[in-house]
Order: structure tokens, then C-alpha cells, then sequence
């Protein structure tokens, strides 16, 4: 694992997308797992102006989001399915076809992860993954205790999850569950980002880069990744000895 320390959020942010275009401008055809969320927002902001500038056609990736509140409507701007059209796949022009959501309205979740596995396999797996990190070390909806051996699930969120979580909707919600990627999926991205910012994300980056590598902390699966950065902030650095 790669540590990144960037003086501030705009410099990591800046790096990530660098390497997002970079990726795509190499091979156009790139298969991506995106997560959602507070962190990546400015990240997916620079994507969007590096691909103009740049003249990078993103219009031949293919997307897979990392996760999604259960029971909560695409049209929810809290929803990951709102945050991701947003951000990235209509300034984009990032065809339906090529998108992979999951579908958090589905009656038949264990059908709607198999069809998301399906999806990621039919891809030949994930060139790139960006995911942010809970203050508790999930990544997606991975929380503390999962088996590091788990493709696309519903997950019980945890209590930290689904208070956190109301940060992200303009009225309250009832947020217990969440589909999520798996972290044997996320062990086996071709590389993987992590990218944190701010003194609240602190103590959790010192837990992920020093602490006992194990479910507890799902986010030191990094740890083992061959090919996995750590992006932080000065702020979210603070707390670390090396
Ligand atoms: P945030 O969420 O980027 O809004 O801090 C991160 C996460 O919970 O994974």
C-alpha cells in the first residue's frame, strides 16, 4: 500500500482524477467502481474539467458503483444512483448501457447482487476502484466483522452508518440496509484508491496504515492489495507516526 499525503484535500483530489483520466485516456474502455460520498465529490468535479481539457472520451467506460442505500428511490438526491448521474455519467455522456447501479427499489436482493457479480465478471473484473472510508474503516457498506471473502451483498449497516448517513439526504430517512460491492471484489481491483480528508478521518487512517491488519478494520485490506494508494490530507495524515 501507497501513502499519498497531500497538503490539502485539493492537491489529493487533483491526483486521484490525474490518475482517473489517465487511466481512461490509456484505455478507453476501462471498467471503473466509483463509490459516492462527501470525499470523492471534488475528485469527480476534476475528472470532469481534466476530461474536457484534456479531449479523454469517456463515453466507452464501463461503471460499476460501489454501493447504494437499500429501500431508498433513484430519485432521491441522497441516493449513490442520483450522486453518480450528477457527478460523473451525464457530463460524461456515459451511456446507460455501460452503468451498473444497484437497483435499491429490487424485491429479490440476493438476485440483484448476482446480477451485479455477474456484471463485474462478465467485465473481466475492475481496472480502477475509488472508495472513500467510514469513520468505523468500511469501505462501501463492508462494515466491521465482514468476511474479506464476500462478492456484492446487502449489509446491515452499522449504527455509526446509518447516523452518518443522514448527512447525505435533504430530509431524514430510514437507512438500515445497503447493497455493496464485496471485498473480495475490491481485493481483486487491478488498483485501488482510498481516498480520505479532514481531521474526523484521523484516527481511522492510523487504525488502516498501523493497526492489526484483520475484519475488524475492513479497510486494512489495503494492506494486502498489490497495487493500492492511500490518498490523505494533511488533516487526515495528522495522527499517523511514519
Ligand atoms: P464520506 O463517506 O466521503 O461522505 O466521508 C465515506 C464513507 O462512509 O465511505
Amino acid at each position: 500500500m501507497q501513502i499519498l499525503t497531500f497538503d490539502t484535500y485539493e492537491q489529493l483530489s487533483t491526483h486521484a482524477a490525474t490518475e482517473l483520466v489517465d487511466l481512461v485516456a490509456q484505455k478507453p474502455n476501462a471498467v471503473l467502481c466509483l463509490a459516492t460520498g462527501d470525499t470523492p465529490r471534488l475528485t469527480y468535479n476534476k475528472v470532469v474539467e481534466m476530461a474536457q481539457t484534456r479531449q479523454v472520451d469517456f463515453s466507452q467506460c464501463a461503471v460499476v458503483a460501489l454501493d447504494e442505500w437499500a429501500g431508498i428511490p433513484p430519485d432521491n438526491n441522497g441516493s449513490c444512483h442520483a450522486f453518480l448521474h450528477e457527478y460523473l455519467f451525464n457530463p460524461l455522456k456515459i451511456n446507460a448501457s455501460q452503468i451498473c447501479l444497484f437497483d435499491a427499489l429490487t424485491t429479490d436482493p440476493a438476485a440483484e447482487c448476482a446480477r451485479v457479480n455477474t456484471w463485474v465478471t462478465d467485465h473481466d473484473g475492475i481496472d480502477l476502484m475509488v472508495v472513500g472510508i467510514g469513520v468505523n474503516g468500511h469501505i462501501g457498506f463492508n462494515e466491521p466483522g465482514i468476511a474479506w471473502g464476500n462478492d456484492a451483498h446487502l449489509a446491515d449497516l452499522a449504527p455509526i452508518t446509518r447516523t452518518v448517513g443522514q448527512k447525505y439526504f435533504a430530509t431524514e430517512v430510514p437507512i438500515e440496509k445497503g447493497f455493496t460491492v464485496g471485498l473480495r471484489q475490491v481485493a481483486a481491483a487491478r488498483r485501488l484508491l482510498l481516498l480520505a480528508n479532514g481531521p474526523k478521518k484521523a484516527e481511522i487512517i492510523r487504525l488502516t496504515a498501523e493497526g492489526e491488519i484483520g475484519a475488524e478494520v475492513p479497510s486494512t485490506i489495503l494492506r494486502q492489495h498489490p497495487n493500492s494508494a492511500l490518498l490523505i490530507d494533511s488533516a487526515a495524515a495528522s495522527l499517523l507516526n511514519a
